[in-house]
């Protein structure tokens, strides 16, 4: 029989989480960069207890049935290197929370920050009347510009159609179905002719070198939701070749590529690409005009 485990309060399991993870070197890289927002998470979750309650139930005794659920929980977040995310089925992204599970990529991108921004001053937010979501994922991207933008209708693309469960989900959960609307499609390549204000993506943009090299935690997450090719821009390559085809005069385009911005810039030398900083941190993000798509990559 196991021993019993012992009665610590909210606090304490926090801080015995946040060391165990420490110890055992667990990747932060999913929507937390630390060890003690990770195991407050957790905790958290285990215990059926809400983030805003923190101050008055931090020396809350925890029961032997959440202590078990919380124990469960340390032991596949150490041994399987499942992301908290993926154990908890839920992640926030730009303020909302939303559904997630291993079919689609744990939300943490910073376009995040952009929506927030209503995507000014990059564009006039009363100009937007459609946005494209290329590589849609959880949807998260797609449905926070929904919220941010009521006025806006929202093509929520992804070539995987398990990606796309999850983003329906999503959809029905914010109750969306009106206005965002879950496509398959492989690129451009399903969506006929149609144009867009703001064209938005963060589609996979690992290359083999960084991809051998990923934490075991990334491994959780659908390979084809990182690994683009051998430099990383299979996609992102493509999204430039099509995008002004797909876009209305005056639109934007927005990609995330990450770590390969280098190779990306490398790639196309002349191209001016406008690299974005953030307030909360991550990179890699760059925003084309219309006119700029027109002039480097042709067909308007
Ligand atoms: C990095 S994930 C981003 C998911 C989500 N947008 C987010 O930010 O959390 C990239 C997404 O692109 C999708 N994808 C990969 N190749 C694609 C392609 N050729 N066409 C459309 N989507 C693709 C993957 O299935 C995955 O959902």
């Amino acid at each position: 029989m196991s021993n019993p485990l012992p009665t610590l309060t909210v606090r304490e399991w926090i801080q015995a989480g946040a060391a165990k993870f420490e110890q055992a070197g667990v990747w932060f890289g999913h929507g937390s960069d630390n060890a003690h927002d990770e195991a407050a998470e957790l905790v958290f979750f285990a215990a059926g207890l809400r983030h805003e309650d923190a101050a008055s139930v931090y020396n809350q005794p925890v029961s032997a049935e959440q202590a078990a659920r919380i124990n469960e929980l340390f032991e596949k977040r150490i041994h399987q290197r499942v992301p908290a995310a993926y154990l908890t089925h839920r992640m926030w992204f730009a303020g909302h929370e939303f559904y997630v599970d291993e079919r689609a990529l744990v939300p943490r991108s910073p376009i995040a920050e952009l929506i927030e921004a209503r995507f000014e001053p990059w564009i006039r937010r009363d100009r937007i009347r459609t946005l494209l979501d290329i590589g849609t994922g959880s949807g998260c991207i797609a449905i926070a510009a929904a919220l941010a933008l009521p006025a806006v209708r929202v093509d929520a693309s992804d070539v995987s159609p398990e990606a796309l469960e999850v983003a329906k989900i999503n959809i029905a959960r914010f109750a969306l179905e009106e206005r965002v609307r879950a496509v398959q499609s492989d690129v451009f390549e399903g969506l006929a002719s149609a144009r867009y204000d703001v064209i938005v993506s963060n589609p996979p943009y690992v290359g083999d070198e960084e991809m051998a090299q990923l934490p075991h935690e990334y491994s959780r997450e659908p390979r084809m939701a990182l690994h683009s090719g051998s430099d990383g821009l299979d996609v992102t390559r493509r999204i430039l070749l099509g995008a002004r085809e797909h876009m209305s005069d005056g639109g934007i385009l927005i990609v995330e590529v990450g770590n390969s911005e280098m190779a990306l810039q490398e790639s196309y030398p002349d191209v001016p690409f406008m690299w974005l900083e953030f307030e909360r941190g991550g990179g890699g993000v760059f925003v084309l005009t219309a006119e700029e798509l027109e002039a480097y990559f042709g067909e308007k």
